[in-house]
């Protein structure tokens, strides 16, 4: 019986209860490197307001080409200063009192602030009274942010990872596509989904069989990284011929690799293109997700039809998955939850997924806690 119903898995009130949402978002997505978007999403001039678990926050990309990231509130009143992406900005303007703020965060404008001139800003007000900066790192094309100042630095954090791609080198990624999904999921499923490699052949049957999945290889770069590669997932597949592919040693040629970082990012890289979810809590029931798809080249340009083709495709394989996590919610609800078991040949990357939420509840009880509830 060692193959089977050897691992418990978490009560599963950790996926419906909206006080352990809470004590995720303090012990969990308040702590750690989380991503909350795509840089080339940004354009100069251009201000994209986005959350972390829940948390306003806003990008900007001055005409310098700089990348801003920002507390989405304002600096009166905290109210949501940006609720839709928009493009063409020079300054960002409060709908309340009409505050405004260039690109870079500084106020620029304050409408009879002191009850007297139409425009007063009090001198060295434009950069303290400005938007608040949110220590932040692009890798690849991801946006990472950490709220906290004790964290580690985001290079010490990425180093494992950055070392384990060094055959990769540092190829120039170019956006295909980014799509936003809502899942009827927590969060939690959709990241255990990702390091599910049992699944893959049974709900993506067009990529690539039991055969394919069964080799794979664990993957524990530090506790924060983690997921599995198979050597020859691409082995088997036809390689379309306008795919530019990476030169790679010839034992990487055919290698997929998967790797989640905790908390929110989900990775995927190939010889040929490169696949990021980053997802977000919407409720302890619901989560969000942007899927940005990356070729080593500049395909939607050299071929614009080819492009729109892999997008299509890999969406559709993702689309799989949004259409499979509903009834891994759906089984939270069941009176037996809980009694279910994880298969140790397959699921070592979700135990290591299980055990770092524990490390994470341990290490930050949080303000509030999950009454009434075991630890996981
Ligand atoms: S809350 Fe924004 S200007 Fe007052
Ligand atoms: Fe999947």
């Amino acid at each position: 019986m060692q193959d089977i119903h050897s691992k418990r898995v978490l009560d599963p009130g950790y996926y419906t209860d909206t006080l352990v949402l809470e004590q995720e978002r303090y012990s969990i997505f308040a702590k750690g490197w989380a991503s909350v978007g795509l840089a080339s999403t940004v354009k100069p001039g251009c201000a994209r307001p986005t959350q972390l678990a829940g948390s306003p926050i806003l990008l900007t990309r001055t005409r310098d080409g700089s990348l801003h990231v920002f507390h989405n509130i304002c600096a009166h009143r905290g109210l949501q200063l940006v609720a839709e992406p928009c493009e063409k900005q020079r300054q960002l303007t409060c709908p309340y009192h009409a505050w405004s703020y260039d690109l870079s965060g500084e106020l620029k404008g304050a409408p009879y602030l002191t009850g007297k001139k139409a425009s007063s800003i009090p001198e060295g007000a434009e950069k303290s009274v400005g938007l608040q900066p949110i220590r932040h790192a692009v890798w690849f094309d991801v946006v990472f942010v950490n709220l906290t100042e004790d964290a580690p630095s985001f290079s010490d954090w990425i180093a494992p990872l950055d070392d384990q791609l060094n055959p990769f080198g540092s190829p120039r990624l170019h956006l295909i596509s980014a799509t936003n999904y809502t899942i009827e999921a927590n969060w939690k499923l959709v990241c255990e989904n990702f390091l599910d490699t049992y699944h893959v052949p049974f709900v993506h049957n067009q990529a690539g069989g039991p055969e394919t999945a069964i080799n794979f290889t664990d993957l524990e770069l530090s506790s924060d990284i983690f997921g599995f590669t198979l050597p020859r997932g691409d082995a088997d597949k036809k390689k379309p011929e306008w795919l530019f592919r990476l030169p790679l040693p010839p034992e990487l040629e055919h290698a997929q690799f998967f790797f989640y970082l905790f908390p929110n990012t989900l990775v995927a890289i190939t010889g040929g293109w490169f696949q990021v979810i980053s997802v977000q809590p919407d409720r302890a029931d619901q989560s969000s997700e942007i899927l940005g798809l990356y070729a080593m080249d500049n395909l939607t340009e050299r071929k614009p039809e080819a492009a729109q083709e892999f997008s299509t495709i890999m969406n559709r394989i993702n689309q799989q998955d949004v259409e499979i996590l509903p009834l891994l919610q759906a089984g939270r609800r069941s009176s037996a939850g809980g009694k279910n078991a994880l298969a140790p040949f397959w699921d070592k990357t979700i135990e290591r997924f299980l055990s770092r939420l524990e490390k994470a509840f341990l290490e930050f009880p949080g303000p509030s806690t999950a009454h009434g509830k075991k630890s996981p």
